[in-house]
């Protein structure tokens, strides 16, 4: 079996993978996000671990999998994340995660510093506030002892890796989120490292995802039940993951991402970035690929905030049926009218990065009136999230790029009235794989890719198979069209009232 582990940002999941590519088992293991201050957010490294650790003993018990049959390891985890250690590896402070935006003096800072054309020609990337290097000039800037005791800096899943093999490792397509990376010579920029004055000591090395990049230790082994030596490749930040998990490795085909954050992914056979860095580009978790992709900092977020304070009814009466809240939600959304009798909900809820690069942005319910129910507001959440990412694929189709057909993954992919919004939406086939596991299933396959010395597409290719496909449907684009043009023009309008 493969052990294919994805660090999210509420849970991490384990799911172990046989050599045809069927998923044999799979467990989760939750951990608390901290937001000490508004706009900002924590985790512990430590809560990271000890998941991680429980998790792989939990699943291995429960599926009566042996750790000596676990062939090999992945990782992927949420991207961005900075964790800072001491020289005797001691953690310095918790984690700066993705979702955080306390940076964007340091972002400025960072884009006067190099020049913001010059920091896109070495980066393929503008600064924003998730990103890592803003981080580290935050640490600097707010609290110098840690900054002065800090030794290592790695992102979220190889903090695991380490506690896993003893071993510093970072692969390309995680590396790449840190604005630390020259994306194009996929190595670390010693120009962007000297101008930002950041100790190139401190970065572990880098892999391309399916190399080995280290093996379980002897205590590692007795805390998870896994077997000392196995090999754990470098893996990926969890959108390459998750993009490999339902095979997009080549071009023409996107990948819609539906999880906290939400993704438009397109894979790049050549490094391509635009000018202004509107989207990310990135290395591939295909070695020497790239990606570029749009990333909404609240797609299912919104909709958890909603289910979370709104759906109070809904909540109780979906665990009286035994039935999935979300599941009651989006059946209640779709008794309100297409583009919910024109209520337009903004999904800017934790400030957004594409297509408005503003941590300042927020979310709002707009063009309220007496008729709007809560299944009117609850359908326009879905829609405005849907409309939120439509603007990312308005950036890839700019770029030129040609795309036949949309793979969903994540929570949101499991409901059929989503998936139908999103084709209509996009004006795209919506298919989904029989892969459901995402980033997890990404990392297993990195694993399967590094142990078995097959390449990734052509695992892919063996493992990943469409089973679902919804078209679009004429009528419902041509009057989602007309809200999505409303849509488009409220950031604009709304922008000075943020601030
Ligand atoms: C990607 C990003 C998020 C996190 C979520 O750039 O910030 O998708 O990786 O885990």
């Amino acid at each position: 079996y493969f052990l294919g582990i994805d660090l999210g940002t509420s849970a991490v999941k384990c799911i172990l993978v046989d050599e045809a590519g069927s998923v044999k088992a799979g467990h989760s293991v939750e951990y608390p996000l901290l937001q000490p201050e508004p706009g900002w957010a924590e985790q512990h490294p430590e809560d990271w671990w000890n998941g991680t650790a429980d998790c792989i003993r939990a699943l291995l018990a429960q599926s009566g999998v042996n750790g000596e049959e676990v062939a090999g390891i992945g990782l992927s985890g949420q991207m961005h994340g900075s964790v800072f250690l001491d020289s005797q590896l001691a953690v310095v402070r918790p984690a700066l995660l993705w979702c955080d935006q306390r940076t964007a003096a340091e972002c400025d800072w960072i884009e006067r510093t190099i020049g913001k054309e010059t920091l896109g020609l070495l980066t393929g990337n503008r600064a924003l506030t998730g990103f890592t290097a803003p981080k580290v000039v935050w640490l600097r800037n707010h609290e110098p002892d840690h900054y002065k005791r800090t030794a290592h800096l790695m992102l979220p899943k190889d903090y695991v890796r380490l506690r896993l093999t003893g071993a510093f490792g970072m692969d390309l397509a995680d590396a790449s989120g840190t604005l630390l990376l020259d994306v194009a010579g996929r190595h670390w920029s010693q120009e962007v490292l000297g101008r930002l004055d950041i100790p190139a000591e401190w970065l572990p090395p880098l892999y391309e995802s399916n190399a080995v990049a280290g093996r379980v230790l002897p205590e590692a082994a007795n805390r998870t039940g896994l077997i000392a030596g196995t090999p754990v490749v470098a893996g990926g930040g969890d959108q390459a993951c998750g993009a490999v998990g339902v095979g997009v490795v080549s071009r023409g085909i996107a990948s819609v991402a539906l999880g906290t954050s939400g993704v438009v992914f397109v894979h790049d056979d050549a490094y391509e970035a635009d000018p202004e860095c509107r989207l990310h580009s990135f290395c591939h978790g295909v070695p020497g690929k790239w990606h570029r992709m749009g990333v909404m900092l609240a797609a299912g977020g919104s909709f958890q905030w909603w289910k979370n304070h709104f759906a109070y009814e809904e909540l109780q009466q979906a665990a009286t049926e035994g039935r999935d809240v979300y599941e009651y939600l989006t059946a209640l959304a779709q008794t309100a009218p297409l583009g919910s009798e024109g209520l337009l909900f903004l999904p800017y809820l934790t400030g957004e990065r594409t297509p408005h690069p503003d941590p300042k942005a927020r979310g709002g319910f707009i063009g309220l009136n007496l008729r709007h129910t809560k299944a009117h507001l609850t359908r326009a959440v879905l829609e405005g999230i849907t409309f939120g990412l439509r603007d990312s694929l308005e950036l890839v189709k700019q770029s030129g790029i040609e795309i036949t057909e949309l793979r969903v993954n994540g929570g949101g992919a499991r409901s059929l009235f989503w998936r139908q919004m999103i084709a209509d939406i996009f004006g795209y086939p919506v298919v989904t794989v029989n892969s459901t596991d995402g980033p997890a299933y990404g990392a297993a396959v990195m694993a399967a890719s590094g142990v078995m010395q097959k390449d990734i597409p052509t695992l892919c290719e063996q493992w990943i198979r469409v089973v679902d496909r919804v078209e679009p449907n004429p009528a419902n684009q041509e009057r989602y069209e007309a809200y999505y043009s409303v849509y488009r023009s409220l950031y604009g309008t709304l922008k000075d009232t943020f601030h």
